[in-house]
C-alpha cells in the first residue's frame, strides 16, 4: 500500500496529493508520470509527477477532478492509502541549454511543468511562462511557477470560447518580437487543442516545440497500444516514446483528438471544461 501523507485542495476540484513511495521518488525525473490504482476494484490512471523528495520518500501530483477515479482521489485523506502506485514511467523531458525557453501551461500543467522548468533554469535557460486559466477562481500554482522562471504572463480567459486565444495572443506577441528577442524553444503542457495551435504558430519560425501528450493509456509500458500516435509516419507510443514529443513531428493530431473525444460526455462539459473530451482547461 502507498500511504497519502498530504492532501491539499488548491482551488475547487483541483487537488495536490503527496504519496509515500520512496522507490518512485528515488528515480523520478522531470516530465515523467505514474500510474495508480486507488483500490483493488479501481482503474489504472496516469498522472504527471509534479514534485518529489528523496529524503521523505514522497511523490506529488496535481489532479483535476473529472470522473470516477479522480472523484475517489479527491475524497482520500492523509492516513488513507493507494493500492498501487507504479513509476516513474515515460521518458524524462529533454533538458539542455537552449537559450530563451517559453513555457505555455494550463490546467494541471501549471504544476506538472514546474520540475521541468526548474531543470531547464538550472541549465542556464531564460524562462518565460504563459500561464493560462479560465478565470481567477481556477488559477493556481502562480508562486511555484514564479520561483522557477524569469517572468510569468497570466492568460485569464473569461470562461468562454475565447480562452485559448488569450494564451495564443500572448505567444503571438512574443513571436512577433522573435527577431529582436529570440524564442529558442517552446514547451507546452495543456489541452490537446492548445498544444496543437501552439505548434502551428511556431512551425513557420522553425522554433522547436515540445508538447506533453496525454492520450488514454492502459498499461503505460508500450504493450497495449492504447496511446499510439503517428510521428513522421511511424507508430509511436506516448507512454514510452513520450509523453514529451516534438510537436512539429506529430502527423496524427486529428486522430489523437478524435480518439480523445470518443469518451467525452456531457458530464465533463457541464463542469466547465472548454475542450471537448479533454480533461484539461
Ligand atoms: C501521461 C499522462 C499524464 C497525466 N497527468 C495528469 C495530471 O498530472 N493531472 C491530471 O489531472 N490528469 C492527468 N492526466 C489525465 C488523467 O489521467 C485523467 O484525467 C484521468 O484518467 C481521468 O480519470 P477519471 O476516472 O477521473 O475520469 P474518466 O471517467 O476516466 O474520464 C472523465 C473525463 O476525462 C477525460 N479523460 C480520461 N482520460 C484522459 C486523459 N488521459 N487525458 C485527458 N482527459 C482524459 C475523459 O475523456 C472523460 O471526459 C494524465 C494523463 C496521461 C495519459
Ligand atoms: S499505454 Fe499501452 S502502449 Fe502506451
Amino acid at each position: 500500500m502507498f500511504p497519502i501523507v498530504a492532501h491539499q485542495e488548491l482551488v475547487p476540484k483541483v487537488h495536490r496529493l503527496s504519496i509515500e513511495a520512496p522507490l518512485v521518488a528515488q528515480k523520478a525525473r522531470p516530465g515523467q508520470f505514474v500510474i495508480l490504482i486507488v483500490d483493488e476494484k479501481g482503474e489504472r490512471v496516469p498522472f504527471t509527477i509534479s514534485g518529489w523528495n528523496i529524503e521523505s520518500g514522497t511523490v506529488d501530483f496535481v489532479f483535476i477532478q473529472v470522473g470516477n477515479t479522480t472523484k475517489q482521489l479527491a475524497n482520500l485523506r492523509p492516513g488513507d492509502a493507494l493500492a498501487h502506485f507504479v513509476g516513474p514511467l515515460g521518458r524524462p523531458a529533454e533538458i539542455d541549454h537552449y537559450g530563451h525557453v517559453v513555457a505555455v501551461v494550463s490546467g494541471y500543467g501549471a504544476a506538472a511543468m514546474v520540475p521541468i522548468l526548474r531543470a531547464l533554469r538550472e541549465k542556464g535557460n531564460r524562462i518565460s511562462v504563459i500561464h493560462q486559466a479560465p478565470d481567477r477562481q481556477r488559477l493556481f500554482g502562480e508562486s511555484e511557477l514564479e520561483a522557477v522562471s524569469d517572468e510569468v504572463f497570466l492568460a485569464l480567459g473569461d470562461g468562454g470560447d475565447s480562452m485559448h486565444q488569450t494564451a495564443t495572443f500572448m505567444l503571438r506577441k512574443m513571436l512577433d518580437r522573435h527577431r529582436q528577442r529570440a524564442v529558442d524553444r517552446v514547451v507546452c503542457m495543456g489541452s490537446l487543442c492548445l498544444m496543437r495551435i501552439i505548434c502551428e504558430m511556431t512551425r513557420p519560425l522553425g522554433i522547436k516545440t515540445m508538447v506533453h501528450l496525454t492520450p488514454l493509456m492502459v498499461d503505460g509500458t508500450g504493450m497495449c497500444g492504447a496511446c499510439r500516435l503517428s510521428v513522421r509516419g511511424a507508430n509511436r507510443f506516448a507512454c514510452v516514446h513520450g509523453p514529451e514529443l516534438d510537436g512539429h513531428q506529430i502527423d496524427g493530431w486529428e486522430v489523437l483528438m478524435a480518439r480523445r473525444c470518443t469518451y467525452a460526455d456531457q458530464s465533463i462539459l457541464q463542469q466547465g471544461f472548454q475542450c471537448r473530451g479533454c480533461s484539461q482547461w
